[in-house]
């Protein structure tokens, strides 16, 4: 099959990449390099490069041509910038959708997979949340991933573009993004412990994660590519939780507690049984297992930011004044 993927220059957009690659397959990134880095990406015969933000779809609109599969990764992420920026997010992740999907329908593909979050549950009231539960997005990256996600499911019903939505949980392994912005909690962990500094550990630590390892989430992009279930939306996710204290013992480093903030659950843990039922799919990678070949990368980290107590504190002054 001929592959486009968005944001395939990014944490999980490379690692798709690559397993599209393995199975023999054409693929096509396209990416702005916002945050994705060609060093991610591997040196291949069946891989072109596009430069190109999918914003301008005048842009964008020359690579869909003969496309069989879209995989629409490209996004802004992370909690505080979206909420100082809500302009920008809404661009990228709802307009720039829109740009991917008017893209896909002239083209004509046959299958568009879109990466959706689970962020649009917030705070849910279920564990494990099923994708049937209450959408409460807390800040405007929740928001405007669950309108690309409603653009998506709309787009497969009018103009019958097969499509899946994939809400991923808590996505971690190598190659994690770690630019600029305070995020995501194993780049901030291995960066403190290449500087031998201690692990920030938000709250008591005991709130837990359904972290997911990166190369069984690209796996379930490509059972969902394969498959021709469509206008679904489906959980990604272990199939278990795992809570911050957990990590920082295997990252085995000391650590200190840093205020808990407003807006974030207790746990985030995925109802798994409608992916098994509709793609077969589940997680593979145990948790150990994963960190394990995560911390075998760990020098991948040293450029990453180093966050301490205070610049978290400035870092997430708009989290605590919004969200509270
Ligand atoms: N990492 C997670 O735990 C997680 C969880 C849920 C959903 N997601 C979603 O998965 C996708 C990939 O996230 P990631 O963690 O790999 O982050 P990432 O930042 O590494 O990947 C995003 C990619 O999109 C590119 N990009 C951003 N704006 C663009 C634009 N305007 N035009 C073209 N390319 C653009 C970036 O350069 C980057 O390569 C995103 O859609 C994100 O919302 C991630």
């Amino acid at each position: 099959m001929k592959a486009l993927v968005t944001g395939g220059a990014g944490f999980i957009g490379s690692h798709l990449t690559e397993l599209l690659l393995e199975k023999g397959h054409e693929v096509i990134v396209l990416d702005n390099l916002r945050s994705g880095r060609m060093t991610n990406l591997p040196k291949h015969s069946d891989l072109t490069f596009v430069e190109a933000d999918i914003r301008d779809a005048g842009a964008i609109r020359p690579h869909f041509e003969g496309v069989d599969w879209v995989f629409h990764l490209a996004a802004l992420a992370d909690v505080v910038p979206s909420i100082e920026k809500p302009r920008e997010y809404f661009e990228v992740n709802v307009d720039g959708t829109f740009n991917v999907l008017e893209c896909a329908k002239e083209a004509g593909v046959k299958r568009f997979l879109y990466t959706a979050s689970s962020s649009c549950y917030g705070i849910p009231d279920t564990y494990p949340t099923p994708e049937t539960a209450p959408i409460r997005p807390q800040y405007p990256y929740a928001l405007t991933k669950f309108l690309g996600e409603e653009l998506v499911l709309h787009w497969e019903q009018v103009y019958k573009i097969p499509s899946l939505s994939l809400r991923l949980f808590n996505v971690y392994g190598p190659r994690a993004r770690t630019t600029g912005t305070y995020g995501a909690v194993f780049g901030v962990f291995l960066t403190q412990k290449l500087n031998n500094k201690p692990l920030t550990v938000v709250g008591d630590g005991t709130q837990t994660r359904d972290f997911t390892f990166v190369k069984d989430v690209a796996r379930a992009f490509v059972m969902g590519a394969e498959s021709s279930a469509s206008g679904k939306v489906l959980n990604v996710g272990s199939g278990d939780h795992y809570s911050v204290n957990r990590i920082v013992e295997l990252i085995d480093h000391e650590s200190i507690n840093i205020p808990k903030r407003p807006g974030e659950p207790d746990a985030t843990f995925a109802d798994v049984s409608e992916i098994e039922k509709v793609l077969g799919f589940k997680a593979e990678t145990p948790f150990e297992e994963g960190v394990a070949k995560l911390l075998e990368t760990i020098e991948d980290f040293r450029d990453a930011p180093l966050w301490e107590p205070e610049s978290i504190k400035e870092a997430t002054k708009t989290w605590f004044k919004y969200l509270s």
